[in-house]
């Protein structure tokens, strides 16, 4: 596996592969690798040739409040994983390569990233959303993959990519989960044991909203309802939001007619995490 750092090497590297006529996947990360994390390069090493996973602590995705500098890292932990998943290639630049000195160009989802995580975190995807393109024509994928985790992301990610026209498909993996539900994130690492205890109300009240609407409960409010009150009930808890929506639009609805989102943002302690899943009413 190579390890690069610099824009034009990775590029250089991706232009043979495309010339050898090379099928191309990217997995966009920021590191601290996971089973999450290693899933994502699994499916996309099914669906290419050639697998580049970004390595990148986006610094424009984070708020001047938000864990940039204590957000972990271990370089050569996650090179020794991601050769051991068969990833070809390691982008790790580092952020005076992304953004040097005098740049000023931003990439901006309107609608879609403004409520749920956009409401509480500004300036957030589009800083997800610059940093994507520029990996997008960095590597010139043919297909990049995200996980169902981080949901807004990814709908916000493939909303970029259509209005852009962007030639690359956009690859979706369930969220991965702890053997007791709990969502793996890098973030997981910042909770102590208690915290650790408290964050599993997040899975467990996905779970109480899919019994209630498998039960016949149709009404949004009262779903969410039901949920904030379970996490409440966890210690250490406070809810950022409980939205149940439209997956396509993230527009709130009323009453469930169809498949539906619910996502949920808690603040667990210190830690903010989220979660999500799609309620189906048959
Ligand atoms: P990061 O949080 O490192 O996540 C990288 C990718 O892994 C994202 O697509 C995310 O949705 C996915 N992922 C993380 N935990 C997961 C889980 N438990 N199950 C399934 N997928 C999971 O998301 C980012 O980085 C950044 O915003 C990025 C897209 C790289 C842009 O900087």
């Amino acid at each position: 596996m190579d390890i690069l750092t610099e824009k034009s090497s990775m590029r250089r590297a991706a232009d043979r592969w495309r010339a050898e006529g090379r099928r191309i996947a990217l997995v966009p990360t920021m590191g601290y690798f996971h089973e999450g994390h290693l899933s994502l390069m699994d499916m996309a090493r099914k669906a290419a040739d050639r697998v580049v996973v970004s390595l990148f602590v986006n610094p424009a995705q984070f708020g001047p409040s938000e864990d940039l500098a204590r957000y972990p890292r271990d370089l050569e932990r996650d090179a020794a994983l991601a050769e051991a998943r068969g990833v070809d290639c390691l982008f790790a630049p580092p952020a005076e390569e992304m953004y040097p000195a005098g740049y000023q160009t931003w990439v901006e989802v309107t609608d879609l990233a403004a409520g749920l995580c956009g409401a509480s975190r500004p300036g957030h995807f589009r800083g997800v959303c610059t940093v994507v393109a520029k990996l997008f024509n960095i590597v010139r994928p043919d297909v990049a993959v995200f996980g169902a985790k981080d949901f807004q992301q990814l709908q916000v990610v493939r909303r970029m990519a259509a209005d852009l026209d962007l030639p690359v498909e956009i690859l979706a993996h369930p969220v991965v989960r702890e053997p007791d539900g709990l969502a793996m994130s890098s973030r997981n690492t910042y909770l102590s044991p208690e915290e650790r205890r408290s964050a599993l109300s997040l899975f467990s009240s996905l779970e109480l909203a899919a019994r209630l609407v498998r039960e016949g409960e149709r009404e949004a409010g009262r779903i969410e309802a039901a949920v904030a009150a379970h996490i409440r009930s966890a210690p250490g808890t406070r809810i950022d939001y409980v939205f149940v929506g439209d997956p396509e639009t993230l527009r709130p609805v009323k009453r469930l007619a169809g498949p539906t989102l619910l996502a949920l943002a808690v603040w667990v302690g210190k830690t903010r995490l989220i979660d999500n899943t799609i309620l189906e009413p048959c």
